[in-house]
Parts: structure tokens; C-alpha cells; sequence
């Protein structure tokens, strides 16, 4: 799980592939490195993030060269492991994202053959076989040593005497960007966004060369075109935009994601490319992973409330060790990036196993878009924060309107009229952000934090559990509420402070009854309630009121909150919140 970019033309290479290395660090950081044109190259690379990298590096006169940035599979995170990796001469470069499955064996059969291997890594391999296979032509060598490779790839090469900057891909991202007589490579949009808008995705297998006349695209050594395609995010869009972290900008933008996501699916074209997903079917299968995984959970909540079908729901990484794979018709995949490996692979076997495929993710051109039979976008635009937040209020607006859209009777009036005023309901949320703050002051001081919620806020426990282990390091767990008597109340005491959510629906009652349990075991609870609910008020000991909303919609509001009280108590605690430690923003191995 990498990142990688690539880049000739007429500008100072080195300038644009830090810029634009810079902004693929969400895909890892734990050390990068470039790789200059010039009789020899010029190498520099180290355990550092990128910033630090590019006060090492004197200036070079060069207009073409590669980068990356890297998150560790195959030996720790170190100089010599960094990427670029050379071959024996040293006159070829290579930078890569994904996994050689075969490396072991590549490894051993080039050592015999006198090649020597510095590094720890997979990638070193390609190095060596495109040295083994040149005889003058680099884009020659790199096909026959994509031959020999198995596992996923996605890669460029530099050689110190060809002009050509040679790519490939299989199973990990790739894109081109075109500019005006110069051209980029890159493993994601946000990496060019500087530079252009103009950008073609490549397909599995694809191959071939960039120079500064031109581009060459292959697929099973023929040439093919692939379409351009004109990205409408501003490269102000993938900034900070005068917010500190980019967690906070992203959970600012929620009201105005999913205004534009709801007026899309509310038009006719968004809602005719799905209206024949579900036909008669009556079951359907959910695969996901992580955050994306709690969103499904609520997925399946409201699809089997406001449909007549059932829901299977399994983390896909578990899913791909099921002794037997189970047959649905119909199978959804939610991904926000679109290149999670484990979801991948479930999707994949829920494919082989004839099932209609879903896929519910962020990222156009993504593997699970192409993949699957169909996609639903959602809109939320680049997410850079590690830790994802409108990416999931985005995956709930697009299963809300799955559910609602499928439903054989026209939608009632009061949910469409609740669903279009979901932007505001959230921005009422955000204006509580203060009161919000004060609360998590609390919180970062305590080591262990429990979540409890009920029904549809169940999920919403353990995605703010998720959140504020990720970025604050507390260690943190989210049960039913109805479950901590079986078991956790052992755990609690002064302590131990517990987060409920407590709205106005059928748990309310029980969660009623929970609190006060708690409360006799001395933990601080905070609530948060609905801003109308007065029976609540002498049970917490800290309220984060939220404005009332229909049951169903709960999720929306409720989820925000948590990702607030996640960001301010690791920011409380000086955590890095938009790049917290052995973490990376899209799991792209298993
Ligand atoms: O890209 P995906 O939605 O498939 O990613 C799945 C998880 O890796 C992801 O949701 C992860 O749990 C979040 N970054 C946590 O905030």
C-alpha cells in the first residue's frame, strides 16, 4: 500500500514529483524516495516523510523522473527499503505498489544467475529482471519481466539512457495525467490535481510508455486507446482548505456532500442506472471492511426495514475464509476507495459463485467500480484523513437511497422530505461543535473508553469506537448496550468513562435503564440526546445534545458526533491526527 508517481516533460522533475508525492502520503508515509533522469541517476530516498525528504536534496537538472512513498510490507520501514529500487548497474529505477507473490522464488533464481539484492523488499525483483531481459529497449525488458511476475503491481520505470518512463498495472491503481507536452503517472487523482485535470485511468494489464511527445498505452502487447476524462475537483479541494487537519475539513464538508448527493440521486438518471439492481430478489449479500463495514451494518438495517428483503452482512475479510462460499443473487460491495484487497476478493468470490455484483465506493475508475456489474457512487470527493468520515456519511446516503429507490410503493413524502433536510440536520451538529469540544477535553484523559448504543445506533457505537482508537490511541470498545452486563461490567469503574447514544426510539426506554446500571458502577457517562429529551438530564454527567430527527436518519447526526469527539480529544492529546501511526488510508494488501 503505496504511492507513486511518475513524470517528464519540461519542468524540474523534482520539484513535481515531491509536490505531488506530497499528497499520496495518505496511502503511506513511513519513507519515500525519487529517482532523476542524468547519466547516472540521481537516487534519494530515506525513512522520512516526504517534507523532510526534499530538505536532503540538492537541486538536479532534471525533467523526467519517478516517486514514492511508502507504507511497509516487506521489511521494515527503512533507507535501504525505500523505493526507489535499483538494479546491479544502478542505471535503472523502479517504484512500485502492491505485492509479488513470487518474489521469493525470483529472488533465489536471480541470486544464482549473480545478481545481488540489498533490500528486504518484493520489489527489488523487478529491478533485477528488467536488467536481465534489456537489450536496448526498456519498454521490452519491463514486458518480459511483467511475464514472470505474479501478484499485483503497479509500477514505473526509469532507465539513466532511455527516454521513456515505462508503466504497468495489475490489480493496484494507476493513472495518467496529460499536460501540455508533459505527462504524469501517478497512483491516485489528488497526486496531479496541481498540475492537471486531464486524466485517463488504466485498465488492469495495461502497460506502456510516457515521454515528453507522447503516450504509449498496451493491453496483451497491443496498443489500445483508453479515454480521457476531466476530474471536477479542484486542487484546492484536496487541500486543507484553512482547516488544520484534513479530518476536520472533511467532516465540515459533510452538509454539502450530501446535498449534492441527494439532489443527484433524487434525479432521474441516478436512480434508472440502479432501478433494476434488486428486481425480484428478495436476499442480498453486504461485504465490506472497517468503517465501510459499519455503514453496511446500518445498511442492512434500513433495507430490511424499508424493503421486503433480507440482508447477509460479513466483514469481507472473513468472508474470503468461509469454508463454503453461501449463494446470493445479489451481493453489494462497499468500498470508499475502491481498492481494499480483502473486499476485492470477497467481491470476487461472491462473482465466481454467479452473484450480481454492487459496488457502493468513492473512487471512479477504482477496481471495485470496474469490477462489479454495478456501481453507486457516492460523492464525497478526496478523502486525505486516514480516518474516514464523510466517505462513511457518504456510504450511508448512498445505501439510504438504495433502499429507498427499490421500494415497489412510492416513497412516503416524510422520508424523502427527512432525507432532503439531512444537510441541515448535520450542519445543526456541526454548530454544536464547541459543546462537543468540551466533552472530549474530558475524555482525553482517561486511557479505556466504552460505546454503547442500541438498534440503528448500535453501529454508530463501533464506528466511534474505531474513530478514537484510530487517531487518539484510547484503547476503546463499543457493545450493545444490552450486551455490557454480559461480560464488560466487569471492567467498569470511575475509569472507565461510557459514551451512549440515547435517541428517541424504541431502545430509548432500555437505554434509560443501561445508564442508570452504569452510573451504580461509578463510570462517567456522557450522552448524546436528543436536544428536546429532558428525561435524560440528571442520569449523565455530560450531554451532547443533537437535534431531533426521524429514528431511521438517527445515523446521520449521531455519527458526526463521534467523529468530533474523536477529533478533538486526539487533538487534545497531540495525536497526528490526519496520519496516525501503523495506519494507511486504503489497505490495499490483505
Ligand atoms: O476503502 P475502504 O472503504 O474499503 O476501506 C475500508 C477500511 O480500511 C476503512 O474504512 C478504515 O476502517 C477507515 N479508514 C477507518 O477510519
Amino acid at each position: 500500500m503505496c504511492g507513486i508517481v511518475g513524470y517528464t516533460g519540461w519542468r524540474e522533475a523534482q520539484v513535481v514529483l515531491l509536490n505531488n508525492l506530497a499528497r499520496l502520503e495518505y496511502r503511506g508515509y513511513d519513507s519515500c524516495g525519487l529517482a532523476l533522469r542524468g547519466s547516472p541517476l540521481t537516487i534519494v530516498k530515506d525513512a522520512v516523510r516526504v517534507a523532510e525528504l526534499a530538505k536532503t536534496i540538492t537541486p538536479v537538472k532534471s525533467t523526467s523522473g519517478i516517486g514514492h512513498t511508502r507504507w511497509a510490507t516487506h521489511g521494515p520501514p527503512c533507507k535501504i527499503n525505500a523505493h526507489p529500487h535499483l538494479d546491479c548497474t544502478g542505471s535503472i529505477a523502479v517504484v512500485h505498489n502492491g505485492v509479488i507473490t513470487n518474489y521469493e522464488k525470483l529472488r533465489k533464481q536471480l541470486t544464482e544467475e549473480g545478481h545481488k539484492f540489498i533490500s528486504e523488499t518484493d520489489t527489488e525483483v523487478i529491478s533485477h529482471l528488467v536488467e536481465k531481459y534489456l537489450k536496448g529497449n526498456l519498454e521490452e525488458a519491463v514486458n518480459s519481466a511483467l511475464k514472470v511476475l505474479e501478484g499485483s503491481y503497479a509500477i514505473i520505470v526509469i532507465a539513466d539512457n532511455d527516454p521513456a518512463l515505462v508503466f504497468a498495472r495489475k490489480d493496484s491503481p494507476m493513472i495518467l495525467g496529460i499536460g501540455e507536452k508533459e505527462y504524469f503517472i501517478a497512483s491516485d487523482v489528488p497526486a496531479l490535481l496541481e498540475y492537471t485535470n486531464r486524466v485517463i485511468y488504466l485498465e488492469d494489464g495495461d502497460a506502456g510508455v510516457v515521454t515528453p511527445q507522447g503516450i504509449k498505452i498496451t493491453h496483451a502487447g497491443q496498443p489500445v486507446t483508453r479515454e480521457e476524462n476531466k476530474i471536477h475537483w479542484t486542487a484546492d479541494q484536496a487541500q486543507k482548505g484553512g482547516y488544520e487537519h484534513y479530518m476536520l475539513k472533511e467532516i465540515h464538508e459533510q452538509p454539502s456532500i450530501l446535498r449534492e448527493t441527494i439532489s443527484e440521486y433524487l434525479s432521474s438518471q441516478s436512480s434508472s442506472d440502479i432501478s433494476s439492481f434488486y428486481g425480484n430478489n428478495k436476499s442480498v449479500l453486504m461485504l465490506a471492511c472497517g468503517t465501510s463495514y459499519h455503514a453496511a451494518m446500518i445498511g442492512k438495517y434500513v433495507t430490511e426495514k424499508l424493503l421486503n428483503t433480507s440482508v447477509r452482512l460479513e466483514m469481507a475479510s472473513e468472508f474470503n475464509y468461509l469454508s463454503r462460499t453461501p449463494y446470493f443473487p445479489l451481493t453489494i460491495g462497499i468500498t470508499q476507495s475502491g481498492e481494499t484487497a480483502d473486499t476485492l476478493k470477497a467481491l470476487r468470490r461472491a462473482k465466481e459463485a454467479h452473484s450480481m455484483v454492487m459496488a457502493i465506493t468513492n473512487v471512479v475508475g477504482s477496481t471495485a467500480s470496474r469490477s462489479s456489474n454495478y456501481v453507486l457512487y457516492t460523492r464525497a470527493g478526496p478523502e486525505i484523513s486516514v480516518a474516514a468520515t464523510k466517505s462513511f456519511t457518504a456510504q450511508l446516503g448512498a445505501l439510504y437511497w438504495l433502499a429507498l429507490s427499490q421500494s415497489s410503493l412510492s416513497i412516503p413524502e416524510i422520508l424523502l422530505h427527512e432525507f432532503r433536510h439531512l444537510p441541515s440536520k448535520v450542519q445543526e451538529v456541526l454548530d454544536m461543535e464547541e459543546v462537543i469540544k468540551l466533552s472530549a477535553n474530558k475524555l482525553a484523559g482517561y486511557e479505556n473508553v466504552f460505546f454503547i448504543g442500541r438498534g440503528i445506533n448500535y453501529p454508530v457505537a463501533l464506528e466511534g469506537a474505531l474513530k478514537l482508537k484510530e487517531i487518539s490511541y484510547i484503547h476503546s470498545e463499543a457493545y450493545a448496550a444490552g450486551e455490557i452486563k454480559h461480560g464488560p461490567f466487569a471492567l467498569l469503574s470511575n475509569k472507565t468513562p461510557v459514551i451512549a447514544i440515547v435517541m428517541r426510539d424504541n431502545c430509548h426506554d432500555a437505554m434509560l435503564t443501561t445508564i442508570k446500571e452504569i452510573r451504580a458502577r461509578g463510570s462517567p457517562v456522557f450522552a448524546i440526546v436528543e436536544d428536546t429529551d429532558t428525561a435524560i438530564v440528571d442520569m449523565a454527567d455530560y450531554l451532547i445534545p443533537v437535534p431531533s430527527i426521524m429514528d431511521i436518519f438517527s445515523p446521520f447526526i449521531t455519527s458526526v458526533v463521534m467523529q468530533l469527539l474523536a477529533y478533538f480529544t486526539a487533538k487534545k492529546r497531540g495525536c497526528p491526527i490526519d496520519f496516525p501511526r501503523n495506519l494507511a488510508k486504503s489497505v490495499t494488501v490483505e
